[in-house]
């Protein structure tokens, strides 16, 4: 499947109930041939309406991450397991992310990128483990189907918990480490 196929269906998804109260389907953004992809969880109101993940005020603080440790957004890619955000927020249903994850593996396969970094419990649990606990797990790196893949928090858990940006901060420290060996192996 090609870029332009692959979203030309998803925009015109309908498998699931989502379609009936989506402004706009949020396929991802960024570099298309990325080494680091970010999967996060669902489009929240702004993603709707704006159509590009991570622009809300979880989107601001996880910027505000990539800014620190010196990962340009432009270099990256970024999706979510749901392409349509779940009325007022709610977890996505484990249908939904049954019906959506093709779109995903889609675009991982058309990427092909070295890291998958998953932010929040519920893309560890879906991409990672389902038994993944994003308190004791979170930063730790893994091998699955030829990708190095960790999860850290979700940006939005640290709008909570300010305490654990902390961790977040080492997290992506050793993301952006990840991706610089990434590049280094490339150039020789
Ligand atoms: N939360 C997510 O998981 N994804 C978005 O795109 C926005 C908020």
């Amino acid at each position: 499947m090609t870029w332009d196929e692959l979203e030309e269906s998803c925009k015109n998804c309908t498998k699931c109930e989502l379609h009936k109260t989506r402004t706009t389907c949020v396929f991802g953004c960024g570099s298309r041939t990325a080494k680091l992809m970010f999967v996060g969880e669902a489009p929240g109101e702004k993603e709707d309406l704006s159509g590009i993940p991570f622009v809300g005020v979880a989107g601001k603080m996880f910027d505000k991450f990539l800014f620190a440790v010196g990962i340009d957004r432009e270099e990256v890619y970024i999706a979510n397991m749901l392409k349509c955000r779940p009325p007022n927020n709610r977890d996505p249903s484990v249908e939904e992310q049954d019906m959506c994850i093709e779109y995903l593996r889609e675009q991982v396969r058309l990427i092909k990128p070295k890291l998958i970094v998953c932010l929040g419990r519920i893309s560890a649990m879906r991409l990672i483990k389902p038994d993944f606990k994003i308190t004791s797990e979170h930063g730790q790196w893994i091998e699955k189907g030829g990708f190095k893949m960790c999860a850290v928090y979700h940006p939005s858990l640290l709008l909570r918990d300010a305490r654990k940006k902390e961790d977040m901060l080492i997290d992506m420290k050793n993301v952006k480490a990840k991706l610089d060996a990434e590049e280094k192996n490339a150039s020789v």
